[in-house]
């Protein structure tokens, strides 16, 4: 051993080869903690030769001091070097104990709510037919809501339309009529149109009525449309959505915007016109209000009433939901219950 080199340098020499060693062959977390410890820890084999640094001879000091501080952080990066290894074989080792043969959770992306799958077949049904979908706006005029379709507010038909006032002549709109007479001011027969939208009434609610619910209206004019095309185009419709063995007829009824009104029935759904609860034991089912437009109507939006003729129709899709999938309760459509809604989805 030369002079003036200390044997604490050997040492540290020894330390080094065994820590690497021991470090980089430990089999598993606990053991390369139980190295470190031993070699890096407050006590351990680097730590305790530091420790001596201020009982050796002066001029040992430093070249002892800076090859036990590369010691040490040689055995330090062989440790995490070690450690990330053993960890990624222990995440390993976890995925392969996992049974990955489960069934995954499959994702609901969402549909349509069955009132809008109803409202978008009964509007395509029509569009074979020649008829345009439009919308109209839900805030409306008394003018549009009532006037316009002959409907005097102190008749007793508006009673059954009594609604929610935004303001003075605002109302929210009871039925989805209104929307012919603006269709009609803004374009010049021949018209079809169709118009599916949100109505408001101040309604009890029950199985079969809500304050807040859907309607289409119907609206076709032209020279010439007489009540035969009228019952074509309701059989027509009938048959593509209930199906061709479906009957229908048409019974007198009144609204001021129609003459003759007419409410129109199909053979019961359910029971095929045998009589069953929800026919009520008629072996009928009403599924919309219609008419020939009335001439007043016509004079209202300025259309010459001896020139052109039509009829329209003002139908339910919620309740046309709930004949088509056997519903018992309107509610159920409006609940939000998705469990239940879901049944009905479409894409
Ligand atoms: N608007 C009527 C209602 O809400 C339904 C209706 C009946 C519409 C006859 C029509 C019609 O277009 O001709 O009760």
């Amino acid at each position: 051993m030369s002079e003036g080199r200390s044997p604490l340098l050997d040492r540290l020499q020894a330390i080094e080869e065994e820590g690497l060693a021991a470090l980089r062959e430990a089999t598993d977390l606990d053991d390369l903690e139980a190295e470190r410890v031993r070699y890096l820890g407050r006590s351990g084999a680097v730590a305790d030769i530091l420790g001596r640094i201020g009982s050796i001879p002066a001029e040992e000091r430093r070249p002892v001091g800076q090859r036990g501080n590369a010691v040490k952080r040689l055995l330090e990066g062989a440790y995490e070097a070690r450690a990330g290894e053993l960890r990624r074989e222990e995440r390993a080792r976890a995925v392969d104990d996992e049974d990955l043969t489960l069934p995954g959770r499959r994702a609901w992306p969402g549909g349509s709510h069955p009132v809008t799958v109803i409202i978008d077949e009964i509007c395509d049904i029509f569009a074979e037919l020649g008829f345009t979908r439009v919308t109209g706006p839900e805030v409306e005029t008394e003018w549009y809501n009532f006037t316009a379709l002959n409907i005097p507010l102190d008749h007793p038909a508006a009673d059954v339309h009594d609604t929610f006032y935004v303001e003075d002549g605002v109302v929210l709109r009871t039925h989805t009529s209104p929307v012919q007479a603006r269709t009609m001011q803004a374009y010049q027969p021949p018209v079809r149109v169709v118009v599916p939208g949100t109505c408001y009434r101040r309604e009890s609610i029950d199985a079969s009525h809500a304050a807040v619910f859907d309607q289409i209206e119907g609206l076709a004019v032209d020279e010439g449309v007489d009540f035969v095309e009228f019952r074509a185009a309701i059989e027509y419709f009938v048959h593509r959505f209930f199906g061709p063995d479906t009957a229908t007829r048409f019974r007198p009824d009144f609204f001021p915007f129609t003459e003759p009104s007419a409410q129109v029935e199909v053979s019961c759904t359910i029971c095929g016109g045998g009589g069953c609860p929800t026919c009520k034991g008629t072996g009928w089912i009403e599924i919309m209000g219609s008419g020939m437009v009335d001439p007043a109507v016509f004079e209202a939006v300025g259309y010459d009433p001896e020139r052109y003729t039509g009829y329209a129709f003002g139908m339910g899709p919620g309740r046309m939901a709930l004949l088509r999938h056997r519903i018992p309760d309107l509610r159920l459509l409006h609940e939000g219950d998705v469990r239940f809604l879901r049944q009905f989805a479409g894409a």
